[in-house]
């Protein structure tokens, strides 16, 4: 009886893993490190006290995959493995369908072989594409503008024909807003390689100084200050939502897809005041063009994760900063060599 936790040493598995724990669930995380380190299984065994059950794989290799369902009785799957670098996947599109498309395939065909039928798949509001209107309800309009939000998109839609063709699967599409934050013992975070796209994880490398200056990418958007509002979400919460998940799909069958997001929109230059005011350090910025593809708002209506989960985002944008920030300063390069 295990549940088993695909790209569980990434920023968003990591902190699942240490709620999964927290609520009694066994576990067997598979990871093949493509952009996670070894050390934060040695971080998880600090903050829970327990030696996790690991395997590295290549779930794009199908027997290696089935190896893992052969050793483990595994019961339920929460697929977090996968690429997610939105510029990456358009100048490399082949190498996103066959390692995003590949590994979801394998998981699924094992998961058929060895009678497990519960997966909880972790999307993302870049399903929503431009949202016409804020807040973004599950039952918008869904498109892709680039290879990544078009694997999100095609597993969503390969699963619900997974429950059309078979009455007991269970599916939650979980559709992440904007994950920020760390877990309070400032043991593990974000990490990403190289220069970071995302805007938290840049605004953490240029208050600790290793980039020059925050690029604005717009101040003329629609919106109350100009630059683009989002709904940063606590990567805690967000993992909370992922026990809540596992807790549903064993009540019900079919295929759901829920958003995990605060409901609150923020902008660039008050997520930037929320980091100065946690780190007390002053983060240089210069306001530059749009960059291509974004939208002025993305901010979810979480109304059906509060009444299919009974789960709701319980940390605000300044926590938010401040687990950053210990996180950031407990660890200036992220988990090292
Ligand atoms: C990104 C992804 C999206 C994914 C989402 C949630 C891109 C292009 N899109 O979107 O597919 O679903 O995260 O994980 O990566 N910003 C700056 N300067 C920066 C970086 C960002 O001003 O250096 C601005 C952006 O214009 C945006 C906001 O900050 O208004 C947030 O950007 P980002 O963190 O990249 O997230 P999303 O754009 O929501």
């Amino acid at each position: 009886m295990a549940v088993l936790v695909t790209g569980g040493t990434g920023f968003i598995g990591s902190h699942t893993c240490i709620e999964l724990l927290n609520a009694g669930e066994e576990i067997v995380v598979a990871d093949n490190f493509s952009n996670s380190k070894p050390e934060v299984l040695n971080r998880l065994k600090k903050i829970t006290g327990k030696d996790i059950p690991f395997k590295k794989v290549d779930l794009c290799d199908e027997a290696e995959t089935e190896k893992l369902f052969k050793e483990y009785k595994i019961d339920e799957v929460i697929h977090f493995a996968g690429y997610k670098a939105v510029g990456e996947s358009v100048a490399e599109p082949l190498m996103y369908y066959e390692n995003n498309l590949g590994s979801t395939f394998n998981i699924i065909k094992m998961m058929k072989k060895y009678g497990c039928k519960r997966i909880v798949f972790s999307s993302s509001a870049t399903v929503y594409g431009i949202p016409e209107t804020v807040p973004i309800k599950e039952d918008f309009p869904i498109s892709a503008i680039n290879p990544y939000g078009r694997t999100k998109l095609f597993i969503e839609e390969i699963l619900r024909d997974l429950c059309v063709s078979d009455a007991d699967f269970s599916v939650v599409l979980l559709r992440y807003f904007n994950p920020i934050g760390a877990h309070e013992s400032g043991l593990i975070g974000e990490d990403p390689k190289g220069i970071p796209n995302n805007l938290m994880p840049y605004i953490c490398k240029v208050a600790a100084g290793k980039l020059p200056i925050l690029s604005v990418y717009g101040n003329d958007y629609p919106t109350r200050d100009g630059s683009g509002v989002r709904d940063y979400i606590h990567v805690v919460d967000l993992a909370k939502g992922h026990v809540c998940a596992l807790d549903y799909m064993r009540k019900n069958k079919g295929a759901k897809a829920i958003n995990l997001g605060t409901g609150n929109g923020y902008s660039v230059f008050e997520l930037v005041r929320a980091y100065e005011k946690a780190s007390g350090i002053t983060v240089p910025f210069k306001v530059t063009e749009r960059r291509p593809g974004d939208a002025a708002e993305c901010y979810a209506d979480p109304s059906l994760a509060k009444e299919l989960l009974g789960w709701s985002a319980e940390y605000g944008v300044d926590r938010m900063c401040e687990d950053v920030a210990r996180w950031q300063k407990m660890n200036p390069d992220g988990y090292g060599d």
